[in-house]
């Protein structure tokens, strides 16, 4: 009887018993992050994947942060609980409307957010997270024409930031788009001691507000850092799991949605597939599993070889 397992005990047994490591991004449920053997923002899991020694990795996330693990581990098993757990950027740009964009701007150097498919990465010169974009920019040579893919919020900032020759992909993430403008001020209003505070992937004019812009793991490292008490966070709503846990005393208002957004706060639909239930399942069966082509896992592994090398 399915009510009766014990997962969290289960779960720990058997990843154990089977040399896995489980691997969770911070917009997991809380239940789950607190199983992980690693939880971390998008570069922080693929140090953790291309470094570890465990014979199967169980990724707590969305697809193409398993496939990336895939990519970097060829032989080794990776699991996801969900494979239908997608990401809306990685859907906005498919490998052959990139391949005809990258014909548009011959001399380009092609840059892709590591939300993407290995079909995706197969065709980019140097992939990038939030947390290095700006710094893989940089190491671009300045004569150097950049197309940037898919988020056109992160590449407009990341432009304005370094002031580079950057061509922009229009994609964008529905969870970091759903914040409302009016709802944060008004918030703020009611705590104007609150740092207002943002992932990448929000609107310009959200950002151009933010007193701090960065990845999941430079938003938890900011409020830990930082002397204010109070904390307005403009991200998924799952990393006030770990921001709590890292600061108890601080006030943390997760930043409020649009009215017709599916929660009050901005949840990603896809990191919620994974649930305890699948991710027991996952590592029960060892299904479903990730699988790359040979040849894309080749062409892949470059541009994300590029990107740990110089971050
Ligand atoms: P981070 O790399 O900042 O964790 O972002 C991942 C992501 O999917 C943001 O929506
Ligand atoms: Fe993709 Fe946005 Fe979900 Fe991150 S929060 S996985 S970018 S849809």
């Amino acid at each position: 009887d399915a009510k009766n397992i014990d997962y969290v005990a289960e779960i720990k047994r058997l990843k154990k018993e089977k040399n896995a490591v489980i691997l969770a991004h911070y917009y997991q449920e809380p239940v789950i992050q607190d199983l992980a053997d690693y939880v971390g923002d998008s570069l922080g899991l693929s140090y953790k994947a291309a470094e570890t020694d465990a014979d199967i990795i169980v990724f707590a996330g969305v697809h193409f942060m398993a496939e990336t693990a895939k990519i970097l581990n060829p032989s080794k098993k990776v699991i996801l609980p969900d494979l239908n757990a997608g990401c809306s950027l990685a859907d906005s740009c498919s490998a052959e409307d990139l391949a005809t964009f990258k014909k548009k701007y011959p001399g380009h150097i092609v840059i892709t957010y590591v939300n993407t498919s290995a079909e995706v990465k197969a065709l980019s010169d140097l992939c990038c997270t939030s947390s290095n974009a700006k710094k893989i920019v940089d190491s671009v040579p300045l004569d150097q024409p950049i197309i940037f893919a898919p988020d056109k919020n992160l590449g407009a900032w990341i432009q304005k930031e370094t002031g580079r020759d950057m061509v922009l992909w229009d994609g964008a993430c529905i969870v970091h788009e759903a914040f409302s403008m009016d709802k944060i001020l008004a918030v703020h209003k009611e705590n104007p001691n609150a740092k207002i505070i943002a992932h990448p992937e929000s609107e310009a004019h959200l950002l151009k507000i933010a007193e701090y812009v960065g990845s999941t793991a430079g938003l938890i490292n900011y409020v830990k850092t930082n002397p204010a008490n109070a904390f307005i966070v403009a991200t998924e709503a799952g990393i006030l799991h770990e921001m709590q846990k890292e600061v108890p005393n601080k006030i943390l208002i997760p930043a409020p949605a649009k009215e017709n957004n599916t929660c009050a706060c901005s949840e990603c639909a896809y990191m919620k597939m994974n649930t305890l239930e699948k991710l027991y399942t996952c590592i029960k069966h060892e299904l479903p599993e990730v699988h790359v082509d040979e040849a894309i896992q080749k062409r892949a592994l470059v541009p994300i070889q590029r990107m740990l090398e110089i971050s």
